[in-house]
């Protein structure tokens, strides 16, 4: 499905019925991400899973895309939506980032977070040398040159192993990026601010998951967001990497629907 955002057509995908359930995914990715839950979750929430901006069946527009950017084109789509109970947020990865960067700003509008194998810190100045890096690359030789650099993190070695259509499909999510959206992502994550404070303010349940062999976010960064939380629950999940909710999905649908029972 799409929708015309003030000129900015996005590509969503709608299921269930219920409390909204924003998902929003990572870099360099798109709502595909999310399938697993797309398929199996609409019983428990009304799932809406948008491709950002520059991402998949989305329009792209210039760099940068600020984390804030995007938190109001998700705000944006749920109140085309008509939306307005207030949702529960999901973000993996960047898409976490995106999360904190809507509670700050609308925070009378998420009844709950999901935080997925991401973080609260900033990048450090060799993490912003490197996004810069990345950003070359993404423009010399594409999003395929891209996608080649990411997979083998992108996944627990072990699944590499035993699920190579897996990482087939999450190579081809990649490659669909488009450049102004990698681009406008990196720039964006290299300038979002520190949101460790933030959690410290965060008074709604928050469910932090994380692979336990994630090799781009240590789960160390899991452990750290959720002592700050007041009202946080922390799930470490064995034999998951990155894309936590694609390697375990049974296990990953399991702590969504305690979750959202509990709310
Ligand atoms: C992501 O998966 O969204 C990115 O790896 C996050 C990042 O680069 O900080």
């Amino acid at each position: 499905m799409r929708v015309d955002l003030h000129g900015l057509v996005l590509a969503y995908d709608s299921a269930g019925s219920g409390r909204p359930l924003l998902l929003i995914h990572g870099y360099p990715l798109s709502r595909r991400l999310w399938q697993p839950q797309l398929d199996e979750l609409g019983d428990a929430a009304w799932l809406i899973a948008p491709d950002l901006r520059g991402h998949g069946e989305s329009n792209s527009a210039p760099p940068p895309y600020s984390m804030e950017l995007l938190a109001d084109d998700c705000l944006e789509l749920l109140d085309a939506l008509n939306a307005s109970e207030p949702a529960v947020v999901a973000g993996l990865s960047m898409g976490g980032y995106v999360a904190l960067a809507l509670y700050r700003k609308y925070p009378e509008r998420v009844a709950g977070l999901i935080l997925a194998a991401t973080r609260a810190g900033a990048d450090s100045p060799e993490g912003r040398a490197n996004r810069a890096k990345s950003a070359v690359l993404a423009q010399e030789k594409g999003p395929a040159a891209i996608a080649e650099a990411m997979l083998p993190k992108m996944l627990a070695p072990h699944t590499h192993q035993a699920n190579p259509s897996l990482a087939e499909r999450v190579r081809h999510m990649m490659a669909g990026t488009s450049v102004e959206g990698l681009v406008g992502d990196l720039q964006g994550m290299a300038a979002r601010p520190d949101a460790s404070a933030l959690l410290d303010q965060i008074n709604v349940p928050v469910l932090v998951i994380h692979g336990l062999e994630d090799q781009l976010i240590p789960p160390s960064e899991a452990e750290a967001m959720n002592l700050r939380l007041k009202r946080g629950r922390l799930q470490l999940i064995p034999g998951a990497g990155h894309l936590v909710n694609m390697e375990q999905p049974a296990e990953f649908n399991a702590q969504v629907r305690t979750y959202l029972d509990a709310l």
